[in-house]
C-alpha cells in the first residue's frame, strides 16, 4: 500500500470534528504521490463532499483550465485542502478545524515533499504567509525549508470577479519560471517572522 493510501485510510477514521459527522465523504486529496506542485485550498464543498474528490465542482473546473494554460493537468500535481470535511453551508472553516486537520495536511506534505506549494485562497495562505493580506501578497514566492511557497487568489473568488480573474491568470503563468527557478531562490531567514517576499517574482 502506498504512504498515501495509507494516510487516505487513517483521514477516513478521523472523526475529531463535529463536521466529520455530516459528510458524505472525506475529501483528503488527490494527484501524484511524487508531485512537484502542490495546490493547497480551503475545504471540500457540495461536489467535493459527494465525490471524495477535491476541487471538482465550478472552482475546480477552472483550476483545470489553469493547469491546462501551464500545460500541466491534475494527474501532474496534488491538490488537498486545508480541511478534509465540508463545512455546513459552505461557511468558512473554524480555527479548531483547521487546528485538527493541520497534521493530515503536513503529513501529505512529508510524503509529497513537492518543490513548490501553491496556497489557493485566505485560510491557505493563513498557515505560510501570517498576518499577510493576499490582495498584497498574490503572485510572489518565499522560500521556507526547501519548500517554495506561492500565493494565489482562491479560483472560486477569482471566477466571480474579473479583476481577480485576471490576478490569479496572471499568477499562474508565473509558477513554471518559479520552479524553474527553484534552485536559485534565497531562503527566508528566519522562516515564519521574517518572510522575505521574492520581488523578482511580482507583476
Ligand atoms: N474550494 C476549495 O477550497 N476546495 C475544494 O476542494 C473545492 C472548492
Amino acid at each position: 500500500m502506498s504512504a498515501l493510501t495509507e494516510l487516505y485510510q487513517q483521514i477516513g477514521q478521523c472523526f475529531k470534528c463535529d463536521i466529520a459527522k455530516l459528510r458524505c465523504h472525506v475529501v483528503p486529496g488527490e494527484g501524484a504521490e511524487n508531485a512537484e506542485i502542490m495546490f493547497i485550498g480551503e475545504a471540500p464543498g457540495w461536489h467535493e463532499d459527494q465525490q471524495g474528490r477535491p476541487f471538482v465542482g465550478q472552482a475546480g473546473q477552472y483550476l483545470d483550465r489553469l493547469l491546462a494554460s501551464i500545460n500541466l493537468d491534475r494527474r501532474q500535481v496534488y491538490i488537498a485542502n486545508v480541511i478534509k470535511c465540508r463545512p455546513p453551508d459552505n461557511r468558512d472553516p473554524l480555527p479548531t478545524e483547521i487546528q485538527n486537520c493541520r497534521p493530515w495536511l503536513d503529513a501529505q506534505i512529508d510524503v509529497i515533499k513537492p518543490k513548490m506549494i501553491v496556497t489557493l485562497g485566505r485560510y491557505s495562505m493563513a498557515r505560510y504567509f501570517p498576518g499577510k493580506s493576499i490582495s498584497k501578497i498574490h503572485g510572489t514566492a518565499q522560500k521556507q525549508e526547501g519548500i517554495i511557497y506561492f500565493a494565489m487568489y482562491h479560483p472560486a473568488a477569482a471566477l466571480h470577479q474579473q479583476s481577480l480573474k485576471m490576478a490569479i491568470e496572471t499568477d499562474f503563468q508565473k509558477i513554471p519560471k518559479i520552479l524553474m527557478e527553484a534552485a536559485r531562490v534565497q531562503e527566508a531567514r528566519p522562516p515564519a517572522e521574517d518572510a522575505h517576499q521574492l520581488n523578482m517574482f511580482e507583476g
